[in-house]
């Protein structure tokens, strides 16, 4: 029997890294992208004796990329079963009023118009592909819940959601599944790349606490792909057990 195929994005790292790993136990043949090449190597090295990968360097912004490497997949990876949007990043995680354009204009460009590229791309095949096919794309609890500092990441993720949920619709009959996993505090390189390289502050984050684990949500992401084809699960929000919300804030005279 010919193995099922994952497609992952952000795959270098952190949940994707965690999820190839988890996919590659049990079987499903593997198309690694993100843009660290060197990384996608060693967990080519890695997963190869479990099952066969494929990788690619991928900057998910760049559209045109996106469009060869789908192209350029080798027959044998072709058929995608499974695609895990993952790659994305918040950056600036002060005041919104603090914060320089660019940055906002990297949120957009990975965690929305990557996570549509990719999407756009893969719809064909997934459709091809029909029951038991999968979209599984990484939102947040910041795309439903508004803190400080979120601005754009939090704003990015709920564009996530909403466009998780809107697949649904127009997918509908063709088998295809579509999930918006949106959780909670987890340690990964995630802060790390939040504050620019700060270890200090990203150890100063999860200090103390019980966050997830990038395989706490590889497993879930699993479960997910490989439940019974006609189950969907349209939004799993997942928070560590550590984490709840706070009171509203309020401004006052001094
Ligand atoms: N950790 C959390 O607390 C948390 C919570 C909720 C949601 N999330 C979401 O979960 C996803 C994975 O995050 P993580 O926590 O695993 O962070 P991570 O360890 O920093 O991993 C992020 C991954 O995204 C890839 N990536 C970033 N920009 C990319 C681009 N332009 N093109 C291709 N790949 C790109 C990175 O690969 P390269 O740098 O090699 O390209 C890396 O593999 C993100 O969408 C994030 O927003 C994280």
């Amino acid at each position: 029997m010919s193995r099922k195929i994952a497609f992952i994005t952000g795959a270098t790292s952190g949940f994707g890294r965690a999820t190839a790993r988890r996919f590659a136990q049990a079987g499903w043949a593997l198309v690694l992208t993100g843009r660290r090449v060197d990384r996608l190597d060693s967990l080519q090295a890695e997963l190869s004796s479990l099952t066969s990968v494929y990788t690619a360097a991928l900057d998910v912004r760049d559209a045109a990329a996106v469009q060869k490497v789908v192209d350029e997949l080798p027959e044998a990876f072709k058929a995608v079963q499974c695609l895990v949007n993952n790659a994305g990043l918040a950056l600036a995680p002060q005041a919104a009023q603090k914060v320089d354009l660019q940055d906002w204009h990297t949120m957009i460009d990975t965690n929305i118009t990557g996570l549509v590229n990719v999407t756009h791309k893969l719809l064909p095949t997934l459709i091809q592909t029909g029951a038991g096919a999968s979209i599984i794309n990484l939102g947040s609890i910041a795309g439903q819940w508004p803190y400080p500092g979120s601005h754009v990441y939090g704003a990015s993720k709920a564009f996530v959601q909403q466009f998780s949920l809107n697949l649904r619709c127009d997918l509908l009959g063709t088998g295809v599944r579509v999930t918006d996993i949106a959780p909670g505090m987890a340690e990964t390189e995630f802060t790390l790349v939040r504050t620019k390289g700060d270890q200090a502050a990203s150890d100063a984050l999860y200090r103390g606490t019980t966050p997830l684990s990038a395989e706490d949500i590889a497993e879930q992401i699993f479960y997910i792909a490989t439940l019974p084809d006609h189950i969907n699960i349209n939004r799993l929000e997942v928070m560590p057990t550590r984490q709840a919300w706070s009171a509203f804030a309020v401004d006052r005279d001094k």
